[in-house]
């Protein structure tokens, strides 16, 4: 059993990792300022610990850390608009508390704590259109959004680190975009936004042509990929940078809206002239973590969306409420 700080362990995939540590016989550690409320993870309170704090904050990151043997660093603000609406706070919290982060579980004083998976996105490559089919973990960076830009810097202060001080030992996860149901449901990816869109408007507008390619996963597989990686020997993680994803997963918008409109009929599809603020388009090759950590996807897309509709429509949430969305909260 690992004693597992999860940082950001209330939100849309940490609440998903919570379950998959505890499923796997680990005690979680749930580190969050529980923007989202407790709500997520309350199932979890009399499994694991819960520790309410910033993860810019260097005291209450000594004191989460004592007697862990691993971090899955998750906390952050998640999207290009969130970044740019709260350009201070992504500063602070996408890059350097990733520093601070280090810092803490390094120090012999405080106690060292060697394995660290971090999260990182495939927003990093941008437009490849026409440049690359499919891109792997060493194609070069083409960040188009401050928020792929604070990934970049988060990834380089982790492998400096790792060259600085040799029992560090992290694992950096290239995730590619998500979808799907988790104890706390975002609205603002582009899967569940189709679904919701579909289901409380009738209509989806996509900007463009819709050719633009998305990779995609569900939440739950990221989740078992991020446990996974803590539970494979270290030798195999050590320093690596992965890929989560699956090639059938890489599909366009348009394949997308179609595929919406087959579980809500009706649905229309407008394609829009204006030039949306989201220029990425690649599709991501996931050879590496098959391979070498032995982790495949488990979900579909189409499951993923199927399940999604389902879902929205049992009415478990009012979906016009802001906390399904990173978009508009106001970060400090
Ligand atoms: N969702 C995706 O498609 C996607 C893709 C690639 C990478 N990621 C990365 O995965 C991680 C988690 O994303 P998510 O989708 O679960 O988002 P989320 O917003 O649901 O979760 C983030 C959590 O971090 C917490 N948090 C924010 N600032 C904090 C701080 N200063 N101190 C402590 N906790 C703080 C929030 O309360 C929230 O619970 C992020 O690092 C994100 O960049 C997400």
């Amino acid at each position: 059993m690992k004693k597992v700080l999860v940082t950001g362990g209330a939100g849309y995939i940490g609440s998903c990792v919570v379950e998959k540590l505890l499923e796997r016989g680990h005690h979680p550690v749930v580190f969050d300022t529980f923007f989202w409320g407790y709500s997520p993870v309350e199932a979890y309170r009399s499994r694991a610990t819960f520790y309410e704090g910033d993860v810019r904050n260097s005291r209450d990151i000594v004191h989460a850390l004592q007697g862990c043997d691993a971090v899955i660093h998750l906390a952050g603000l998640v999207g290009a608009p969130a970044c740019d609406n709260n350009p201070l706070a992504h500063f602070t919290t996408n890059v350097e508390s990733t520093n601070t982060l280090i810092n803490c579980m390094t120090d012999p004083e405080v106690g060292l704590v060697r394995d660290f998976v971090y999260c990182s996105s495939c927003s990093i490559y941008g437009n490849v259109a026409g440049i690359y089919d499919q891109v792997d973990e060493d194609t070069p960076f083409m960040p188009l959004s401050s928020y792929a830009d604070g990934k970049i810097k988060a990834e380089r202060i982790i492998f400096d680190k790792a060259k600085a001080i040799p029992h560090f030992t992290p694992t950096v996860l290239r995730l590619t975009t998500i979808f799907g149901w988790s104890p706390r449901p975002r609205l603002d990816l582009v899967t569940n936004l189709f679904a919701h869109k579909a289901l409380n408007e009738g209509r989806i507008t996509i900007f463009g042509n819709g050719l633009q390619y998305r990779s995609l996963i569900h939440v739950w597989d990221v989740a078992d990929a991020l446990v996974h990686a803590l539970d494979t020997p270290r030798y195999l993680r050590d320093r690596q940078v992965f890929h989560v994803g699956e090639e059938e997963n890489n599909v366009t918008l348009r394949w997308l809206a179609e595929k919406v409109k087959e579980y809500v009929p009706g649905t229309e599809v407008e394609y829009s002239s204006e030039v949306s603020t989201d220029r990425r388009d690649y599709q991501i090759n996931c050879q590496k973590i098959k391979n070498a950590l032995n982790w495949r996807a488990s979900y579909s897309a189409e499951a993923g969306l199927k399940e999604m509709v389902e879902k929205l429509r049992e009415g478990n949430i009012n979906p016009d409420a802001p906390e399904w969305r990173n978009n508009g909260h106001n970060y400090q």
